[in-house]
Protein backbone atom coordinates (compact mmCIF):
# COMPACT_ATOMS: atom_id res chain seq x y z
CA UNK A 1 0.00 0.00 0.00
CA UNK A 2 0.97 3.30 -0.85
CA UNK A 3 0.34 5.18 2.29
CA UNK A 4 0.76 8.74 1.32
CA UNK A 5 -1.48 7.80 -1.81
CA UNK A 6 -3.88 6.70 0.77
CA UNK A 7 -3.78 9.42 2.78
CA UNK A 8 -4.51 11.65 0.29
CA UNK A 9 -7.39 9.94 -1.30
CA UNK A 10 -9.03 9.75 1.99
CA UNK A 11 -9.17 13.19 2.57
CA UNK A 12 -10.23 14.05 -0.57
CA UNK A 13 -13.06 11.36 -0.32
CA UNK A 14 -14.15 12.75 2.94
CA UNK A 15 -13.84 16.53 1.55
CA UNK A 16 -16.26 15.43 -1.39
CA UNK A 17 -18.38 12.96 0.75
CA UNK A 18 -19.33 15.63 3.50
CA UNK A 19 -20.55 18.78 3.15
CA UNK A 20 -21.78 20.13 6.09
CA UNK A 21 -20.91 18.75 9.80
CA UNK A 22 -20.25 15.82 10.75
CA UNK A 23 -19.53 13.41 14.01
CA UNK A 24 -16.76 10.73 14.49
CA UNK A 25 -17.23 8.43 17.36
CA UNK A 26 -13.97 8.44 18.81
CA UNK A 27 -12.86 5.38 21.20
CA UNK A 28 -9.10 5.57 20.65
CA UNK A 29 -8.05 2.06 18.87
CA UNK A 30 -6.30 2.90 16.17
CA UNK A 31 -9.08 2.38 13.75
CA UNK A 32 -11.08 5.55 14.97
CA UNK A 33 -8.01 7.32 16.03
CA UNK A 34 -6.43 7.32 12.35
CA UNK A 35 -9.86 8.43 10.85
CA UNK A 36 -10.94 10.71 12.85
CA UNK A 37 -6.91 12.81 11.73
CA UNK A 38 -8.11 11.96 8.43
CA UNK A 39 -11.47 13.28 8.67
CA UNK A 40 -10.16 16.47 10.59
CA UNK A 41 -7.69 17.35 8.20
CA UNK A 42 -10.81 17.51 5.47
CA UNK A 43 -13.19 19.33 7.63
CA UNK A 44 -11.28 20.85 9.71
CA UNK A 45 -13.89 22.29 12.86
CA UNK A 46 -16.67 21.04 11.08
CA UNK A 47 -15.94 17.71 12.49
CA UNK A 48 -17.23 16.70 16.03
CA UNK A 49 -15.17 14.02 17.96
CA UNK A 50 -16.82 12.12 20.48
CA UNK A 51 -15.90 10.22 23.23
CA UNK A 52 -18.42 7.99 25.02
CA UNK A 53 -17.55 6.67 27.97
CA UNK A 54 -19.64 3.61 28.38
CA UNK A 55 -18.17 2.39 31.45
CA UNK A 56 -17.02 -0.58 29.18
CA UNK A 57 -13.03 0.74 28.58
CA UNK A 58 -9.96 -0.23 29.93
CA UNK A 59 -8.24 0.77 33.75
CA UNK A 60 -7.43 4.97 33.08
CA UNK A 61 -8.45 5.07 29.35
CA UNK A 62 -11.23 7.38 28.88
CA UNK A 63 -8.38 9.77 31.21
CA UNK A 64 -6.16 9.18 28.56
CA UNK A 65 -7.90 9.44 25.34
CA UNK A 66 -9.12 12.91 26.60
CA UNK A 67 -5.61 14.04 26.89
CA UNK A 68 -4.14 12.50 23.31
CA UNK A 69 -7.21 14.28 21.47
CA UNK A 70 -7.82 17.19 23.10
CA UNK A 71 -6.35 19.27 19.78
CA UNK A 72 -9.71 17.84 17.99
CA UNK A 73 -11.87 19.43 20.66
CA UNK A 74 -13.05 16.07 21.86
CA UNK A 75 -16.54 15.91 23.78
CA UNK A 76 -16.93 13.71 26.21
CA UNK A 77 -20.07 11.73 27.06
CA UNK A 78 -20.48 10.16 30.63
CA UNK A 79 -22.78 7.48 29.85
CA UNK A 80 -21.86 4.59 32.15
CA UNK A 81 -24.80 4.10 33.98
CA UNK A 82 -26.58 4.07 30.65
CA UNK A 83 -25.27 1.20 29.08
CA UNK A 84 -25.20 -0.43 32.49
CA UNK A 85 -29.22 -0.22 32.43
CA UNK A 86 -28.80 -1.19 28.50
CA UNK A 87 -27.37 -4.39 29.80
CA UNK A 88 -29.02 -5.11 32.49
CA UNK A 89 -30.09 -9.27 32.25
CA UNK A 90 -28.71 -9.60 28.81
CA UNK A 91 -26.69 -12.95 28.28
CA UNK A 92 -26.19 -13.41 24.69
CA UNK A 93 -23.35 -12.18 23.34
CA UNK A 94 -24.67 -11.34 19.87
CA UNK A 95 -27.25 -9.29 22.05
CA UNK A 96 -25.14 -7.75 24.26
CA UNK A 97 -23.18 -6.24 20.79
CA UNK A 98 -26.63 -5.40 19.64
CA UNK A 99 -27.23 -3.15 22.40
CA UNK A 100 -24.05 -1.94 23.17
CA UNK A 101 -23.96 -0.88 19.65
CA UNK A 102 -27.61 0.69 19.37
CA UNK A 103 -26.76 2.74 22.67
CA UNK A 104 -23.40 3.90 21.00
CA UNK A 105 -25.76 5.23 17.76
CA UNK A 106 -27.97 6.63 20.06
CA UNK A 107 -25.88 8.67 21.64
CA UNK A 108 -23.81 9.49 18.63
CA UNK A 109 -27.46 10.24 17.09
CA UNK A 110 -27.98 12.87 19.74
CA UNK A 111 -24.82 14.62 19.58
CA UNK A 112 -25.29 14.50 16.42
CA UNK A 113 -28.61 16.27 16.25
CA UNK A 114 -27.20 19.02 19.22
CA UNK A 115 -24.91 20.32 16.43
CA UNK A 116 -26.79 19.60 13.15
CA UNK A 117 -25.35 16.63 11.81
CA UNK A 118 -26.78 13.78 9.83
CA UNK A 119 -23.40 12.50 8.50
CA UNK A 120 -21.24 9.52 10.98
CA UNK A 121 -18.27 8.52 9.86
CA UNK A 122 -16.76 5.26 11.36
CA UNK A 123 -13.23 3.69 11.26
CA UNK A 124 -14.16 -0.01 10.02
CA UNK A 125 -11.76 -2.03 8.53
CA UNK A 126 -11.43 -4.87 5.78
CA UNK A 127 -11.55 -7.49 8.56
CA UNK A 128 -14.38 -6.18 10.27
CA UNK A 129 -16.77 -6.28 7.64
CA UNK A 130 -15.82 -9.52 6.31
CA UNK A 131 -16.59 -11.70 9.64
CA UNK A 132 -19.80 -9.74 10.05
CA UNK A 133 -20.75 -10.17 6.04
CA UNK A 134 -19.84 -14.31 6.91
CA UNK A 135 -21.90 -14.27 9.81
CA UNK A 136 -19.16 -14.88 12.20
CA UNK A 137 -19.46 -12.13 14.52
CA UNK A 138 -21.86 -8.71 14.10
CA UNK A 139 -18.90 -6.42 14.86
CA UNK A 140 -21.04 -3.30 16.22
CA UNK A 141 -19.57 -1.11 13.77
CA UNK A 142 -21.31 -2.98 11.38
CA UNK A 143 -23.09 -5.87 11.65
CA UNK A 144 -24.63 -4.70 15.32
CA UNK A 145 -25.97 -1.20 13.91
CA UNK A 146 -30.02 -0.81 14.48
CA UNK A 147 -31.44 -1.10 11.30
CA UNK A 148 -33.16 2.66 12.31
CA UNK A 149 -30.64 5.39 12.29
CA UNK A 150 -30.89 8.58 11.91
CA UNK A 151 -28.13 9.49 9.93
CA UNK A 152 -28.37 10.39 6.20
CA UNK A 153 -24.95 9.02 5.48
CA UNK A 154 -22.20 6.45 6.88
CA UNK A 155 -18.78 7.04 5.55
CA UNK A 156 -16.11 4.31 6.02
CA UNK A 157 -12.52 5.55 5.02
CA UNK A 158 -10.50 2.62 6.55
CA UNK A 159 -12.99 0.27 4.91
CA UNK A 160 -10.51 -1.89 2.25
CA UNK A 161 -7.81 -1.83 4.47
CA UNK A 162 -6.07 -4.38 6.88
CA UNK A 163 -4.91 -3.60 10.55
CA UNK A 164 -1.35 -3.38 9.79
CA UNK A 165 -2.39 -1.08 6.99
CA UNK A 166 -3.77 1.23 9.71
CA UNK A 167 -1.16 1.30 12.27
CA UNK A 168 1.17 2.64 8.95
CA UNK A 169 -1.52 5.10 8.32
CA UNK A 170 -0.98 6.22 11.88
CA UNK A 171 2.42 6.40 11.79
CA UNK A 172 2.53 8.29 8.82
CA UNK A 173 -0.12 10.90 10.57
CA UNK A 174 2.42 11.28 13.49
CA UNK A 175 0.02 9.27 16.11
CA UNK A 176 1.90 8.41 19.32
CA UNK A 177 3.29 4.54 19.54
CA UNK A 178 0.79 4.02 22.11
CA UNK A 179 -2.36 4.61 19.88
CA UNK A 180 -0.90 3.50 16.15
CA UNK A 181 0.88 -0.09 18.11
CA UNK A 182 -1.96 -0.47 20.36
CA UNK A 183 -3.59 -3.70 20.88
CA UNK A 184 -6.71 -3.94 19.31
CA UNK A 185 -10.14 -3.77 21.69
CA UNK A 186 -13.40 -4.98 20.44
CA UNK A 187 -16.02 -2.33 19.87
CA UNK A 188 -18.39 -3.82 22.86
CA UNK A 189 -15.62 -3.58 25.15
CA UNK A 190 -15.32 -5.58 28.82
CA UNK A 191 -18.95 -6.38 27.59
CA UNK A 192 -17.55 -8.85 25.86
CA UNK A 193 -15.10 -10.15 27.92
CA UNK A 194 -17.55 -10.81 30.90
CA UNK A 195 -19.46 -14.23 30.33
CA UNK A 196 -23.33 -14.03 30.56
CA UNK A 197 -24.71 -10.51 32.68
CA UNK A 198 -22.51 -7.62 32.59
CA UNK A 199 -22.63 -5.82 36.22
CA UNK A 200 -20.46 -3.15 37.53
CA UNK A 201 -18.70 -5.70 39.64
CA UNK A 202 -18.04 -8.20 37.23
CA UNK A 203 -16.25 -4.99 34.99
CA UNK A 204 -14.39 -3.63 37.81
CA UNK A 205 -12.63 -7.33 38.11
CA UNK A 206 -12.05 -7.96 34.39
CA UNK A 207 -11.03 -4.01 33.84
CA UNK A 208 -8.62 -4.95 37.19
CA UNK A 209 -7.31 -8.06 35.34
CA UNK A 210 -7.22 -7.13 32.15
CA UNK A 211 -4.71 -4.02 33.14
CA UNK A 212 -2.55 -7.09 35.02
CA UNK A 213 -2.61 -8.86 31.96
CA UNK A 214 -1.39 -6.39 29.74
CA UNK A 215 1.24 -4.81 31.84
CA UNK A 216 2.74 -8.28 32.18
CA UNK A 217 2.81 -9.83 28.87
CA UNK A 218 3.51 -5.96 27.50
CA UNK A 219 7.26 -8.04 26.87
CA UNK A 220 6.42 -10.75 24.65
CA UNK A 221 4.74 -7.97 22.02
CA UNK A 222 1.41 -10.47 21.68
CA UNK A 223 -0.95 -9.18 18.87
CA UNK A 224 -3.88 -9.09 21.71
CA UNK A 225 -3.51 -9.96 25.25
CA UNK A 226 -6.60 -9.91 27.43
CA UNK A 227 -8.56 -11.61 30.60
CA UNK A 228 -11.74 -12.58 30.84
CA UNK A 229 -14.35 -13.46 33.34
CA UNK A 230 -15.88 -16.55 32.68
CA UNK A 231 -18.47 -17.59 36.00
CA UNK A 232 -17.41 -18.95 39.30
CA UNK A 233 -15.69 -22.06 40.89
CA UNK A 234 -14.58 -22.21 44.50
CA UNK A 235 -11.01 -22.19 45.99
CA UNK A 236 -9.68 -20.94 49.75
CA UNK A 237 -8.25 -17.78 50.52
CA UNK A 238 -6.95 -16.47 53.54
CA UNK A 239 -7.93 -20.54 55.10
CA UNK A 240 -12.04 -20.04 53.92
CA UNK A 241 -13.51 -21.66 51.28
CA UNK A 242 -14.77 -19.36 48.35
CA UNK A 243 -16.96 -19.27 45.70
CA UNK A 244 -14.65 -16.56 43.70
CA UNK A 245 -14.47 -15.26 40.20
CA UNK A 246 -12.57 -17.60 37.07
CA UNK A 247 -10.71 -15.50 35.32
CA UNK A 248 -9.24 -16.62 31.95
CA UNK A 249 -6.23 -15.33 30.52
CA UNK A 250 -5.70 -15.21 26.74
CA UNK A 251 -2.61 -13.66 24.38
CA UNK A 252 -2.49 -14.47 21.07
CA UNK A 253 -0.37 -13.97 18.00
CA UNK A 254 -2.05 -13.43 14.63
CA UNK A 255 -1.59 -11.16 11.26
CA UNK A 256 -5.19 -10.08 10.98
CA UNK A 257 -7.30 -11.22 13.98
CA UNK A 258 -8.88 -13.98 11.12
CA UNK A 259 -7.07 -16.66 12.02
CA UNK A 260 -4.63 -16.89 15.63
CA UNK A 261 -2.47 -18.87 18.02
CA UNK A 262 -2.40 -18.94 21.70
CA UNK A 263 0.86 -17.71 22.06
CA UNK A 264 3.44 -20.32 24.43
CA UNK A 265 4.32 -17.65 27.66
CA UNK A 266 7.28 -18.71 29.89
CA UNK A 267 5.56 -20.54 32.91
CA UNK A 268 7.01 -18.20 35.16
CA UNK A 269 4.88 -15.21 33.22
CA UNK A 270 1.80 -17.53 33.87
CA UNK A 271 2.55 -17.89 37.37
CA UNK A 272 3.23 -13.96 37.59
CA UNK A 273 0.06 -13.38 36.21
CA UNK A 274 -2.10 -16.18 38.43
CA UNK A 275 -0.63 -14.92 41.52
CA UNK A 276 -1.06 -11.37 40.99
CA UNK A 277 -4.68 -11.78 39.83
CA UNK A 278 -5.99 -13.60 42.98
CA UNK A 279 -3.55 -11.73 45.33
CA UNK A 280 -4.50 -7.77 44.07
CA UNK A 281 -8.00 -8.89 43.28
CA UNK A 282 -10.28 -10.31 46.31
CA UNK A 283 -13.10 -11.98 44.28
CA UNK A 284 -10.74 -14.13 42.24
CA UNK A 285 -9.99 -17.37 43.18
CA UNK A 286 -8.86 -18.96 39.95
CA UNK A 287 -6.85 -18.18 36.94
CA UNK A 288 -6.77 -20.39 33.15
CA UNK A 289 -4.69 -19.91 30.01
CA UNK A 290 -6.73 -20.66 26.90
CA UNK A 291 -4.56 -22.43 24.41
CA UNK A 292 -7.38 -22.67 21.94
CA UNK A 293 -6.25 -20.98 18.39
CA UNK A 294 -8.50 -19.25 16.48
CA UNK A 295 -10.32 -21.31 15.03
CA UNK A 296 -11.76 -23.30 16.40
CA UNK A 297 -12.06 -20.67 19.53
CA UNK A 298 -12.22 -17.10 18.78
CA UNK A 299 -9.67 -14.12 19.79
CA UNK A 300 -12.29 -12.09 22.68
CA UNK A 301 -14.59 -15.42 24.87
CA UNK A 302 -17.89 -14.05 23.42
P1 LIG B 1 -12.80 -12.55 17.43
O1 LIG B 1 -13.14 -12.63 18.88
O2 LIG B 1 -14.00 -12.57 16.53
O3 LIG B 1 -12.15 -11.12 17.23
O4 LIG B 1 -11.77 -13.55 17.01
C1 LIG B 1 -11.44 -10.71 16.10
C2 LIG B 1 -10.95 -9.30 16.40
O5 LIG B 1 -12.05 -8.41 16.47
C3 LIG B 1 -12.18 -7.89 17.78
N1 LIG B 1 -13.61 -7.94 18.07
C4 LIG B 1 -14.44 -6.91 17.88
N2 LIG B 1 -14.22 -5.66 17.43
N3 LIG B 1 -16.52 -5.19 17.69
C5 LIG B 1 -15.26 -4.79 17.35
O6 LIG B 1 -15.10 -3.63 16.98
C6 LIG B 1 -16.82 -6.43 18.14
O7 LIG B 1 -17.96 -6.74 18.43
C7 LIG B 1 -15.72 -7.33 18.23
N4 LIG B 1 -15.62 -8.62 18.62
C8 LIG B 1 -14.33 -8.97 18.50
C9 LIG B 1 -11.35 -8.77 18.67
O8 LIG B 1 -10.88 -8.07 19.83
C10 LIG B 1 -10.24 -9.19 17.73
O9 LIG B 1 -9.27 -8.19 17.60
Amino acid sequence: MNVERFIEDAIAEIKRNIQGRAIIGLSGGVDSSVCAVLAHRALGERLVSVYVDSGLMRQSESERIEELFKDLGLVRVNAQERFLEALRGITDPEEKRMVVGETFIRIFEEEAGSIGSDCLIQGTIYPDRIESDGGIKAHHNVGGLPSRMEFKSIVEPLRDLYKEDVRQVARALGLPAEISERMPFPGPGLAVRVAGEVTSDKLDVVRRANAIVEEELKEFNPWQALAALLGKATGVKEGDRIYGYVIAVRAVSSQDAMTAEAMELPWKALRRISSRITGEIPAVCRVVYDLTPKPPGTIEFE
